[in-house]
């Protein structure tokens, strides 16, 4: 059936898919369609689908094309008769859920249908220690899609055309940050010299490096600088992504005054490290400074520290005062983009 569609070169996929899911403008009754290197993402509104994907599809046209009907997909809520609430990471499935009756049929719901899952993961523990990192239960695991030698904690996770190796057991990794994770990276210009000071297993400094950055990923977890070393290499960017294990405060000594831009995605303790964050900082340095603060004033704190840690040395200005997600009752996990500028 002619329906209208977005057509895109391939790695442009995933961001342009996002963008469209994001808009409400995907058109799910039809499959995405490849021919001939060129993607077609089946849209409702064709106008409105390239304005929303003006800025991330790259060179891409509106077109009407044969596209065949959606077959039917089993979901977890067909065969539940409720629909639970689960996140999917790779092809991990993960619930939170206290019952365990509820939760073992849960996740044989999830393993009985047509998503494509390997494994399905209960929360165990709050997210905890330094490193940020869960206890999970493993509630299932298809053998029969298991032809890999991932542990059940461990997955692929795929987000705006970028891959992303990792063990939820073993280091912090959050698919919801993926929309505040593009719209970071999508400032930065090519040459800028970019330190990501709580890197995790990457998804802030593997793009980053994709987008012509040098790049230096900090983590104190050693697992984490692993997956972020093989993750830069699965992307194509190692020769531009320097990771470094350690304290960020003990092991940046040779980055003073160098950075560009600086990612500080440690929300619940940033202010810690602002001291460190002005010695990374060359003349003129944005910082991307993220806090979990009470919704009445979310982000006076943050300035208040960066100020502090600054001035006079720098000229401080607030960019933006961004609010990233809710984080509890009346708590925000916000984001402010600083600039510092030498005085
Ligand atoms: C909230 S996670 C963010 C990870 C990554 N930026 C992401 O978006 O997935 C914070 C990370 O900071 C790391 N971390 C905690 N304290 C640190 C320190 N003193 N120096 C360097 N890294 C640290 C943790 O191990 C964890 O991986």
């Amino acid at each position: 059936m002619d329906v209208p569609c977005v057509a895109v070169a391939p790695e442009c996929g995933e961001a342009t898919r996002s963008a469209l899911a994001e808009a409400g403008l995907l058109d799910d009754d039809h499959e995405i369609v490849v021919d001939d290197d060129t993607l077609y993402i089946p849209v409702s509104d064709a106008d409105a689908a390239a304005d929303a994907v003006a800025d991330v599809a790259g060179e891409f046209e509106t077109k009407t094309r044969d596209l065949p009907t959606r077959r039917g997909v089993r979901t977890p809520a067909d065969i539940l008769g409720f629909e639970p609430s689960l996140e999917r990471i790779g092809d991990i499935v993960v619930i939170d859920e206290d019952d365990a009756d509820r939760a073992a049929a849960i996740a044989d719901a999830v393993l009985d249908s047509d998503l494509p899952v390997r494994s399905v993961l209960n929360r165990a523990s709050k997210i905890k220690g330094e490193c940020r990192v869960r206890e999970w239960e493993v509630l299932a695991v298809d053998d029969a899609a298991d032809d890999s030698d991932l542990a059940p904690t461990e997955t692929v996770h795929r987000e705006y055309g970028h891959e992303f190796l990792l063990d939820l057991a073993a280091v912090y990794f959050s698919p919801r940050l993926a929309t505040e994770r593009h719209r970071v990276v999508d400032e930065i210009q090519s040459g800028e010299q970019v330190l990501d000071m709580f890197a995790g297993v990457g998804p802030f400094a593997i793009p980053a490096a994709s987008r012509g950055a040098e790049v230096v990923a900090v983590d104190l977890n050693d697992t984490a600088v692993d997956y972020c070393r093989e993750n830069a290499r699965r992307n194509g960017v190692a020769d531009a992504v320097t990771a470094i294990a350690g304290d960020v405060r003990e092991v940046t000594d040779d980055y003073h005054d160098w950075a560009d831009r600086l990612v500080m995605n440690l929300p619940h303790s940033a202010n810690e490290f602002v001291d460190t964050a002005v010695a990374l900082a060359g003349d003129d340095c944005t910082i991307h400074y993220y806090d979990i603060q009470h919704e009445d004033d979310p982000f006076a704190p943050g300035i208040e520290a960066i100020r502090t840690a600054a001035e006079p040395e720098y000229e401080v200005s607030v960019e933006t005062e961004h609010v990233v997600r809710s984080y509890a009752p009346h708590e925000l996990n916000v984001c402010l983009d600083v600039r510092l500028r030498r005085s």
